[in-house]
């Protein structure tokens, strides 16, 4: 084989195997690998749950705080309107959950009523810092307290992704949605896997 024929199949593999890699499919495959786990949280129905408290049921899950300005009222307000218009055969296979990055200020009665602000089946779930650490990480999920307020202070941002989680019966991963999903975007994916 001359070098020129060599580059050019170097060049197609390459291309093919960006292809897949970028495809939708490819992504969602590889992400159930490792994406979810094991917590164990206070929930704002006053019981302690782990991923089996919600086991053949969808978790539609979301993690942010009470106290942020509009990027989590956007996302849940998306979520509930999306769960809304399914049919109520299917909604109710699903279970939406609301985690809070910020547990320093988000207390169970802080976010008892906050959850049913949006949706009256959202269940809010609190942890320990250790918790909420541990959830964050197996749900890849990024969170930082605003930087110099560290210290003292009760007014505070908190920086995190607003992605939403779409985790099958089993507890695996199935789907995700970023904070552009339209709510009919969200619904129209639901529909499709349940
Ligand atoms: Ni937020």
């Amino acid at each position: 084989m001359k070098p020129l024929q060599i580059i050019l199949i170097v060049v197609a593999v390459a291309a093919v195997a960006l292809g897949l890699r970028f495809a939708p499919g490819f992504l969602e495959k590889n992400e159930a690998v490792a994406l979810g786990g094991p917590f164990t949280m206070a929930a704002t129905t006053g019981q302690t749950v782990t991923q089996d408290s919600f086991k053949g049921k969808y978790m539609l899950m979301y993690f942010g705080y009470t106290y942020c300005p509009d990027v989590c009222p956007t996302g849940l307000t998306t979520l509930a309107q999306a769960l809304n218009s399914l049919p109520a055969d299917k909604a109710d296979k699903i279970q939406p959950l609301f985690v809070t990055v910020d547990p320093a200020r988000d207390t169970l009665e802080q976010m008892t009523a906050y959850v049913a602000a949006f949706h009256p089946r959202l269940i809010g779930l609190v942890g320990t810092a250790e918790q909420t650490a541990a959830i964050a990480k197996a749900y890849r999920v990024y969170y930082a307290k605003e930087k110099g307020k560290e210290n003292n202070s009760d007014d505070y941002l908190v920086d995190h992704s607003a992605i939403t989680y779409l985790m099958g019966p089993d507890g695996r991963f199935v789907s995700y949605f970023g904070h552009d999903t339209t709510a009919e975007e969200m619904a129209k994916k639901l529909a499709s896997v349940l």
